[in-house]
């Protein structure tokens, strides 16, 4: 299997008033194309610094961190801009989106900005509105942002996450912000995308949210403290089956 995602030794210290706070602690993973990680874990333990320190959104203090082969840790800011921008997409908690452009502008706005993506305007825009279609939301295209729901905003920005063809997805919580309807359909639209191919790697503090994904990474004070393998989610029949398995895990773990 090819290797998306490789992280050795991760190192992340922040440094407050000569105080050091050791966030990440020697952490090392791969993921593999086609899987959709979870990473669980206390409130504060480092998941969102991990997740951000192997995107290239923020850089290890230490470590070496691979992206489809090509060493991350290593690059300029230009080219993990790059990278960010055509090989990556991303979702968080709270749904960052232009205010005064429409849904479907703004989902447009990182393909009209690639170099990259060769497809001409008409071709992203049509792409655009195959991916609104996929996630059920074409009907609020020309709506201001500010006139959707959660949920739908949600698959919106899900929707811009993929507008660039992207070899991975990395998602900070993206239910965080939503009820359990809008969550559970964010999330079996993440599922369905990981199904057809994009890897994911995503935080939850969820387990019916962590049930859907491939494996869990349990991570406890900047450490991996457990792995476990769920397997590809595809029966709804399933899910309370991995639920409960998962929960017991956990509970297992201290969670
Ligand atoms: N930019 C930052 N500067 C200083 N400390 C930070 C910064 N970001 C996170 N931290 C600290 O790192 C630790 C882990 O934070 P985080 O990765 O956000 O945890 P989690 O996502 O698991 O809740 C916390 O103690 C937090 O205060
Ligand atoms: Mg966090």
């Amino acid at each position: 299997m090819v290797k998306v995602l490789e992280a050795e030794n991760l190192c992340k210290t922040y440094v407050i008033n000569k105080y050091q706070n050791n966030v990440l602690r020697n952490v090392s993973f791969s993921i593999e194309e086609g899987e959709m990680v979870a990473i669980m874990g206390p409130s504060g333990s480092g998941k969102s610094t991990l997740l951000y320190s192997v995107s290239g959104m923020d850089r290890p203090t230490a470590g070496k961190c691979m992206f489809m082969g090509r060493e991350i840790s290593k690059m300029n800011e230009r080219e993990l801009a790059d990278l960010r921008l055509n090989e990556m997409g991303f979702i968080f908690q709270q749904m960052y989106m232009l205010k005064n452009l429409t849904v479907q502008d703004n989902i447009l706005l990182p393909a009209l900005e690639s170099r990259k993506n060769k497809a001409t305007r008409k071709e992203k825009l049509e792409y655009s509105r195959e991916l609104m279609r996929k996630l059920e939301i074409i009907g609020i295209a020309r709506n201001d942002i500010n006139e959707v729901s959660g949920g739908q905003l949600q698959r919106a920005c899900i929707c811009r996450s993929m507008i660039n063809h992207p070899k991975m997805i990395f998602a900070d919580e993206p239910t965080g912000a939503l009820n359990r309807t809008s969550s559970d359909e964010v999330m079996d639209q993440l599922a369905k995308l990981n199904r057809e191919g994009t890897t994911i790697m995503m935080v939850t503090h969820d387990a019916k949210v962590a049930c859907k994904c491939s494996r869990v990474l349990y991570i406890v004070d900047g450490n991996i403290k457990g792995e476990f393998n769920l397997g590809t989610y595809i029966n709804k029949a399933d899910l309370e089956k991995r639920e409960r398995t998962l929960s017991n895990w956990l509970m297992e773990l201290g969670w």
